[in-house]
């Protein structure tokens, strides 16, 4: 088993990363003295999908356990889902002494994330991802939050875990729409990285979509190495380097919203990546070849990626009341070439709403364009 260690002043932890590795947890959770009064909060699909594994651990186990399912959509990142969480922990007697394991998606981790973060003042987490996304992305830095209205992630703390528990194991269930989905990130990833990351993710993504277990050991580690490097610099995105993981985020976020949800996370991040693409093309940040490259990089998901007709201008309006803009101009995370990105760059109206147009035309429908 791996491990990787994210040195935060104050709230230090180990990523632990493996094949098969699940088994481990009770140990991990007594050799950390971490509470045994455990509340599982689990996404009902990997409980499903995963039963044998989890009642292997709860069978073992020697701790108080409630096992706590929830249905992982967006709708469901919310204070209605949040307030459930709450009662049933005090219904059935969690107090301080609580420790929270999250099992399951980028969903599942950052609304049970920000319940251990405020309930009880805080209790203990340990994350254990069960999605491609959340291994290379999520479980790791601490953010935590919910959706409020229609805005993402408006509602949320910063709230490091006790420790990361990454089992690929658990993507053989996953669907591939979901392998996608941490594709998406791990582009992000191969552009804020660079160099030989970068090359070996062009060259081997097909690995990737087909799950092979050694290329993604090395693929996990490299995306946490690089992320833990961030958050360790700048947890709480003060001095602004954390801005960085944020590269097509702005663009994401506001596709999502348009999209109703109908599109995933991920993809949105592709999609996103596309649009800071042209953007900093259009700026003169990135140069024509470069530019070409990356793109490329992008398009091989185009197929996988279905937007359907979309509204440029409500995408513009939603990123205007994201809390990323200042006056009349939108902030953005662009890129001068991979491994070296600039972040505050302002763009205004035009330049935004062509990046938007020429960013998500690759992903329609022919018979939309
Ligand atoms: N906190 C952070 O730093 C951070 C970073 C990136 C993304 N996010 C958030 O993460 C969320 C997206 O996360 P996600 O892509 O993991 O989505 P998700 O949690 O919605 O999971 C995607 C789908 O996969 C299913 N699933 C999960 N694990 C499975 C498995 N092993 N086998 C079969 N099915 C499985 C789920 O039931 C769900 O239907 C978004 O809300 C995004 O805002 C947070």
């Amino acid at each position: 088993m791996k491990k990787i260690e994210v040195k935060i002043p104050g709230s230090s932890y180990p990523v632990y990363i493996g094949n098969g590795v699940f088994l481990q947890l009770q140990k991990l959770i007594s050799k950390h003295a971490l509470y045994k009064n455990i509340f599982i909060i689990i996404d009902e699909n990997v409980f499903n999908l995963h039963s044998d594994k989890i009642d292997r651990f709860i069978s073992k186990s020697n701790s108080k356990i409630y096992l706590y399912s929830i249905n992982a959509t967006e709708l469901n990142k919310s204070s209605s889902q949040l307030s459930d969480i709450y009662s049933v922990l005090i219904e059935n007697g969690f107090g301080k002494d609580s420790l929270i394991v999250a099992i399951g998606g980028g969903i599942t981790g950052d609304i049970a994330g920000y319940a251990a973060s405020t309930f009880a003042r805080g209790v203990q987490i340990v994350h254990v991802p069960t999605t491609l996304l959340a291994m290379v992305d999520s479980s790791v830095g601490g953010k935590t939050g919910i959706n409020f209205e229609s805005t993402k992630n408006i509602i949320g703390t910063f709230y490091q875990p006790n420790f990361v528990l990454i089992d690929l194991d658990f993507l053989k269930t996953l669907p591939e729409e979901e392998v996608l989905c941490g594709l998406g990130e791990i582009l992000k990833y191969s552009f804020l990285i660079g160099g030989d990351f970068l090359e070996q993710i062009n060259k081997k993504y097909m690995k990737i979509l087909s799950l092979d277990t050694k290329f993604l050991l090395d693929v996990v580690e490299n995306c946490i190495s690089f992320k833990t490097g961030i958050v360790e610099k700048d947890e709480r995105e003060e001095s602004g380097l954390r801005k960085i993981l944020n590269l097509g985020h702005t663009f994401a976020h506001a596709i999502e919203i348009e999209r109703n949800h109908s599109i995933k996370h991920g993809q949105a991040v592709i999609t996103g990546l596309s649009c800071a693409l042209h953007l900093s093309n259009r700026l003169n940040i990135l140069n024509d070849t470069l530019y070409k490259e990356y793109l490329s990089m992008l398009l091989k998901t185009k197929n996988q990626i279905q937007l359907g007709l979309f509204y440029p201008m409500k995408i513009y309006e939603i990123m205007k009341r994201d809390k990323k803009s200042a006056n009349d101009k939108i902030r953005f995370v662009l890129i001068i070439e991979a491994g070296n990105v600039v972040i505050d760059i302002e763009a205004g109206m035009v330049d935004v709403m062509d990046s938007i147009n020429r960013g998500l035309h690759h992903f329609v429908a022919t018979e939309h364009k």
